[in-house]
């Protein structure tokens, strides 16, 4: 193991042979999907995320400058596949941070939500991750706004994984080129301005319905797409819906909202079951959940809705001013049909934070 220079009695002797670095990186959750990507990890449509508070990635990134590799330390075990694709990311990222050339990582890393929750998240890990190469980079180069900084560690976030390019920023996150916003690009997420405080605040509870490892994991799911035959109608359906989501979310239009939150949930699992090699990440749980949550906003009026990951979990979106009565109908209606009972009741929250600076 490297040597912790900040565990001496000298704290300030860090030097700049070698040092470490911490961020902690929320997940996040889309509600407009990234589903389909060409070049070097750029989006075929753009989307809107908001971004996580409890489910999070902690990454500590020990540096030494004389050598180079990755060794990895997942939940305080080494971890090989870890390293494999922290190695891939790295080599990527000397590009982008020709700093990092000639240095040895020993990255540890763990996640704050249960370790059998079936979400292990790339957008927090690689978020984190790439979080702490800039943050190296700015000790050695120095000199950037905190806003291009951002910038950066978002675009490297991105040739990590997509959907971490949106979990630098707290709050609501839009990636992606669109006629709506020339502002927003593919190279990098931003954060979005004009939001109604209703949404500033909307929870999430998490139902885990399956902690199993998904069956086809999301690279593979995006190639599908250069395949599928409603390919083209669904990036531009998703180019569409950023002005629609936009203004909704201004207004605090919670309808509209819920409509596309959960049209793109179904459409993505759609695109899935429509690629030529099929799959099904939903279970007879998921749709059971699915029909409790449309039955129960018939039945009250309230503004309940449903989102999905590429995988069976959903996720129950709600404002603050109804929590009371959503944590009563979740925990009796939908945690039965959850993983030992497991729901993890988040929210939106306010971005990354360097736990542990350069100093
Ligand atoms: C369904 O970001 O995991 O969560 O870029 O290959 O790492 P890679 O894919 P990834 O794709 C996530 C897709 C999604 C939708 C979204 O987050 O927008």
């Amino acid at each position: 193991m490297l040597q912790d220079s900040h565990s001496t009695t000298q704290d300030s002797a860090i030097t700049k042979e070698s040092g470490k670095v911490g961020w902690k990186s929320p997940s996040n959750i889309a509600i407009i999907k990234y589903w389909g990507k060409y070049g070097d990890q750029l989006p075929k449509n753009p989307s809107i995320s908001f971004t996580l508070s409890k489910s999070l990635t902690e990454t500590e990134v020990r540096w030494k400058k004389g050598s180079s590799g990755v060794d990895v330390y997942f939940e305080e075990a080494r971890n090989e596949a870890f390293a494999q694709r922290l190695r891939k990311v790295v080599t990527r990222l000397e590009r982008e941070i020709p700093v990092i050339k000639d240095m040895f990582f020993e990255v540890h890393t763990k996640n704050t939500f249960p370790h059998s929750a079936g979400i292990a998240s790339s957008a927090s890990a690689l978020s984190a991750f790439a979080l702490c190469l800039c943050s190296i980079e700015q000790y050695y180069v120095g000199g950037e706004s905190h806003e291009a900084f951002l910038a950066k560690a978002s675009h490297c976030s991105r040739l990590g994984s997509g959907s971490a390019a949106r979990s630098v920023y707290g709050q609501w996150v839009e990636w992606g080129e669109s006629d709506f916003n020339p502002a927003y690009s593919n190279e990098y997420a931003l954060p979005m301005d004009a939001i109604h405080p209703s949404f500033h605040t909307i929870k999430d509870s998490i139902l885990i319905i399956s902690d199993e490892e998904k069956s086809v994991s999301s690279s593979v799911g995006h190639k599908l797409m250069e395949e599928n035959p409603y390919a083209t109608i669904r990036f531009q359906q998703a180019k569409d819906r950023i002005q629609t989501l936009s203004k909704a979310l201004k207004e605090g239009d919670w309808d509209t909202f819920g409509h596309i939150a959960e049209s793109e949930a179904l459409t993505l699992h759609s695109l899935m079951m429509s690629s030529r090699s099929s799959y099904i990440l939903m279970r007879p749980n998921s749709i059971t959940a699915v029909e409790k949550i449309r039955s129960f906003r018939k039945k009250t009026g309230l503004p309940i809705y449903f989102t999905l990951d590429a995988g069976p979990n959903l996720h129950v979106l709600y404002p603050a001013s109804i929590e009371a009565e959503a944590k009563a109908f979740i925990s009796s209606e939908l945690a039965p049909l959850c993983t030992n009972n497991l729901v993890i009741y988040d929210e939106i929250g306010s971005g990354p934070e360097n736990f542990i600076t350069i100093t």
